[in-house]
């Protein structure tokens, strides 16, 4: 199959950069901005006429939480609009759109995991955003799936592991939010599964599924911190606070765990636990050096 990439530098779009070396029954499309900007039809369209993609993956997102709230209109022009133009694509040309969504179309105020049918009222502009640009492509696209998931980390890119770690070597201590549950998501297991995905996926058939996909088990950001400091060895002591004294500006649910029943049974899918895909992560950069 002839597979699109979108957002390739971020995080998951570099994962799957790295897996695609392994992958020889497939022929990947990487491309980031500038030179495709999802946002242009003229751009998405022209380059997967010129490679006859079948499967787009959109992994390109407005994906800054805060900044959403004060920069709402390109959140939505990048989260929302582009998906429809991507669902458009798809449409033309009865391709597979595999799409990434988030845990934050929930307002967090259950105490048992999400299953895709609950009910989303995402709480800040990044999570309405995300929310409306999911609606898009059911609308539209014949064939799609689309995946949410949760607190996501890699090699690649800024986020919470890398943040701790270069905060632990700093500091003696640090305070960090116990009462937000959810789970943290190493980009590479989300990146082993959409390859799975692509693979069980008969070419041509319509189908439109939205899916769960995090990593096993439960943590709050402080057991995250924890673990990741346990895991790297590193001494800096971890205290637990709550949200209510380290503010931010956009609002996050409490709770958004999400139930994974439907890709596990559905597409055969077996899910790591976090904290060893947390341990598989560290070891992996360690070995690189980064
Ligand atoms: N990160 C998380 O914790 C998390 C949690 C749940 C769900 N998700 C979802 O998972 C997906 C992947 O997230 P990620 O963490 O890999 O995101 P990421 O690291 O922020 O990568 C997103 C990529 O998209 C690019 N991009 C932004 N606007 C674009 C445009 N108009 N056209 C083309 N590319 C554009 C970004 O480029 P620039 O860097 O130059 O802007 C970046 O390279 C996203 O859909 C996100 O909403 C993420």
């Amino acid at each position: 199959m002839n597979i699109l990439v979108t957002g390739s530098r971020g995080q998951l779009g570099s994962e799957l950069l790295e897996l695609s070396a392994s992958c020889r029954n497939h022929r990947f499309f990487f491309y980031d901005l500038p030179e495709l900007d999802i946002t242009r039809s003229d751009q998405v369209d022209s380059l997967c006429r010129d490679h006859g993609i079948e499967v787009i993956v959109n992994c390109a997102a407005y994906t800054a939480v805060d900044k959403a709230e004060t920069d709402s209109a390109l959140a939505f022009k990048v989260n929302r609009d582009a998906s429809a133009i991507l669902a458009a694509c798809a449409k033309e040309r009865n391709a597979l759109l595999l799409h990434i969504s988030t845990d934050y179309v929930f307002d967090g105020t259950s105490s048992t995991p999400y299953r895709e049918s609950d009910p989303t009222a995402p709480l800040g502009v990044y999570g309405i955003s995300k929310w409306e640009g999911e609606e898009c492509i059911r609308q539209t696209a014949p064939s799609y799936i689309i995946i949410r998931t949760s607190w996501l980390y890699s090699l690649y890119g800024v986020n919470f592991v890398k943040t701790m770690l270069r905060i632990g070597a700093e500091r003696p201590e640090l305070h960090v939010v116990a009462d937000q549950i959810g789970t943290p998501t190493w980009a590479a297991d989300l990146a082993a599964a959409i390859v799975l995905i692509i693979d069980r996926h008969e070419r041509g058939f319509s189908y439109g599924a939205t899916l769960h996909y995090s990593n096993e088990g439960v943590a709050s950001w402080y057991d995250f911190a924890r673990a990741v400091m346990d895991l790297a060895g590193i001494s800096c002591k971890v205290l637990p606070i709550e949200s209510a004294s380290y503010p931010q500006i956009a609002p996050r649910p409490h709770y958004s765990v999400m139930n994974k029943s439907a890709i596990k049974k559905e597409w055969g899918i077996e899910i790591p636990y976090w904290r060893d895909s947390l341990a598989a992560m560290l070891q992996r950069l360690a070995e690189s050096g980064v």
